[in-house]
């Protein structure tokens, strides 16, 4: 009998502040991580506004190591932390290169994260933002196709 392959994937989330925050920036982002990000086998969403990135990366451990190491050497943003590291048996966003978000009303004020909300954050609440903001897509794709 063949054995099944269990191919291990890690996610990773962090946040960041913005150096510069305009419309151009965002789309040269995305494009570019939506591109290396279907190369190398990477999905995750991307949260931001003018104050904060927040970004869930998820897909082969190597794969996310490696993205992160570039992520952190690019000057549009600083005060990057880490937050979470964590092997995973599921991805959240499957079916993302790299999905966009603006801040939700749920989350966090722009008060809030001056004050450094993000900072103290802990992991499980970290990934707890991304699982719930997961969810809320498929419902979308759910209430479009019905
Ligand atoms: C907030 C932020 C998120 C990013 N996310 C990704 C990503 O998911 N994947 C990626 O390849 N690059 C991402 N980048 C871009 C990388 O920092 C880097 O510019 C890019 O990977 C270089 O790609 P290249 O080696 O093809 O030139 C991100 C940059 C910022 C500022």
């Amino acid at each position: 009998m063949r054995s099944k392959k269990i191919i291990k994937l890690k996610h990773l989330i962090y946040c960041s502040k913005p150096t510069c925050f305009d419309f151009e920036t965002i789309k040269s982002i995305l494009t570019t991580s939506r591109e290396n990000n279907s190369r190398t086998g990477l999905t995750g969403s991307l949260i931001y506004r003018s104050d904060l990135y927040f970004q869930f990366l998820e897909g082969p451990p190597g794969a996310v190591t490696d993205t992160y190491e570039k992520i952190k050497l690019d000057t549009r943003h600083s005060e990057i932390q880490k937050i979470r590291e964590e092997i995973t048996d599921r991805r959240l966003f499957a079916s993302w290169a790299m999905r966009e978000d603006s801040v939700s009303t749920w989350m966090w004020t722009r008060e809030e994260v001056k004050s450094g909300i993000l900072k103290r954050i802990k992991p499980h609440q970290a990934l707890a933002t991304f699982e719930r903001l997961s969810r809320g897509a498929d419902q979308f794709i759910h209430t479009g196709e019905s």
